[in-house]
């Protein structure tokens, strides 16, 4: 008896080698170059066992097949994954092919998860793009325009908060994602709810609060291939609340305003739509406007601390202008531009898309790289080398939103302050090794002095 158990688990010991060293044969036998796996972690040991973010094993290999290949293979685990070392073959697959890799990588329990499952971000083929045709008209140039006052009086809030904190004309120490994500909330809140999420008021502010729980109910999903639910009960009753309430209250007291929720009013009156579509709806847009550009606007600021030339010639390209910028003026600062945009090269919110190593001295911050001799911002953009907001028909939807909700901001803070990194953070701070966006394992804490 013995002897047939030990013979049955051998036979089975063997089926699961041979299957596992099948799967790890993928890109060998399609000749695809790349590092040799080894089970379990295939080529991630080290952020599988929390050592470091996944990006970092990613980057090892890319600057170990980059000369040898134009693409190359690689496994997380058991799931293979196809490296692209070459800009050009990033156009090809996120561009011109974009119908044979259209769908993200996501799992997602659309029953257990109506509202982050609604996100166009998670979803596939036909239905992916219904709901994106459907939030696409939140984002044009008359919609942002109308907002851009909620977007003043948050860069408003922004200051004073920063005034009333700061005590006797000292400095005063911030953490920086903690100011930025005040701002945010605060402006996202308004653009879509038309609501003040009184986010500089306390210190724990609740919408906040509910915000941090989106962000981490999505987060989690995005991590886990496992389908369970990931979204707190009590951060999707709030968002369900607050869009039914505010939808309530502007058709009773018959309110039109040009934001982010009239027009899906518009859209659910047309077509019809469910709750629950109109609610998912708010929920993205919430998602993205809370957290990614809070991300940019709190590297920016680390970035123009550590670099105090940068810092004094975007104050004196914003000082030659009017005091209150336009929306037009605000978009056109090309020193603010490639201030922008070279955050973004160098600290993207959504690390995967964008490690692109094509540029002289790629870890410096640089935003003369960007001088319009040298090509302009576009010229990156063209190559393929600069994609923060990825590219192709799946680009970011909120790309111009984030581009006054981070501009505006930057421009008001280095305008009333002059910033410097504290002491207690550390030099060039690393993304955490458990983190899916680009969140530093340690907190920066800068300094704000009131000019
Ligand atoms: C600086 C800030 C932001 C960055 C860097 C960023 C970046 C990205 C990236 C890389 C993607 C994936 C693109 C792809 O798959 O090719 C994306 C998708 C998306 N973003 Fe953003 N984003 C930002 C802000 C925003 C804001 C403010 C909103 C809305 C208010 C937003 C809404 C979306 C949506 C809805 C998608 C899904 C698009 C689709 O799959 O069709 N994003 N974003």
């Amino acid at each position: 008896m013995f002897l047939i158990y030990f013979w049955a688990l051998l036979l089975i010991f063997l089926i699961i080698l041979l299957i596992i060293k099948n799967i790890y044969r993928k890109f060998t036998i399609r000749e695809i170059i790349g590092p040799i796996p080894k089970f379990p972690f295939g080529n991630t040991r080290k952020s599988a066992l929390g050592e470091q973010n996944l990006i970092y094993d990613v980057d090892d290999i890319y600057c170990q097949f980059k000369e040898k290949s134009l693409v190359c293979g690689f496994f997380v685990f058991l799931r293979p994954y196809l490296l692209a070392t070459n800009s050009e073959v990033i156009k090809e697959i996120i561009v011109k092919e974009f119908k044979k890799f259209r769908n993200n990588d996501f799992a997602v329990n659309l029953n257990k998860d109506p509202l982050i499952g609604r996100s166009p971000f998670r979803l596939k083929n036909e239905t992916w793009k219904l709901k994106r045709s459907e939030i696409i008209p939140t984002m044009t140039q008359i919609k942002l325009k109308s907002i851009y006052p909620l977007i003043r009086n948050g860069t408003k809030n922004l200051v004073d908060y920063i005034n009333r904190e700061i005590i006797n004309d000292e400095c005063k120490v911030f953490d920086a994602r903690n100011v930025s994500t005040r701002y945010t909330c605060d402006t996202i809140t308004s653009s879509i709810f038309g609501i003040d999420a009184q986010s500089f008021e306390a210190d724990d502010p609740f919408y906040f609060k509910m915000g941090e729980g989106l962000v981490n109910g999505v987060v989690n999903s995005v991590k886990s291939w496992l389908p369970f639910k990931r979204l707190p009960h009590d951060v999707e009753s709030f968002f369900y609340d607050i869009t039914m309430t505010a939808i309530k209250f502007r058709q009773e007291n018959q309110i039109e305003r040009e934001d982010f929720l009239s027009h899906l009013i518009s859209l659910k009156n047309k077509i019809n739509m469910s709750d629950v579509d109109i609610v998912g709806h708010c929920v993205t847009l919430f998602l993205d406007g809370f957290e990614t550009t809070s991300l940019v606007i709190h590297h920016a600021l680390y970035e123009l601390g550590r670099h105090k030339e940068a810092q004094q010639k975007l104050r004196e390209e914003i000082y030659s202008n009017d005091k209150e910028l336009s929306y037009e003026k605000l978009l056109e600062l090309p020193y603010l531009d490639q201030v922008f945009n070279e955050t973004l090269r160098l600290h993207p919110p959504i690390p995967f898309t964008t490690r692109v190593y094509y540029y002289t001295s790629a870890e410096s911050f640089i935003p003369e790289r960007f001088n319009l001799e040298n090509g302009g911002v576009k010229l990156f953009k063209e190559r393929c080398v600069l994609i923060p907001f990825g590219d192709g028909p799946r680009q970011c939807l909120g790309m111009k939103f984030a581009y006054i909700q981070v501009k505006a901001a930057i421009a008001e803070i280095v305008r009333n302050f002059e910033v410097t990194v504290d002491k207690s953070t550390p030099a060039n701070p690393k993304i955490g090794p458990k983190e899916y966006l680009n969140v530093t394992d340690h907190k920066l804490m800068l300094n704000f002095k009131r000019i």
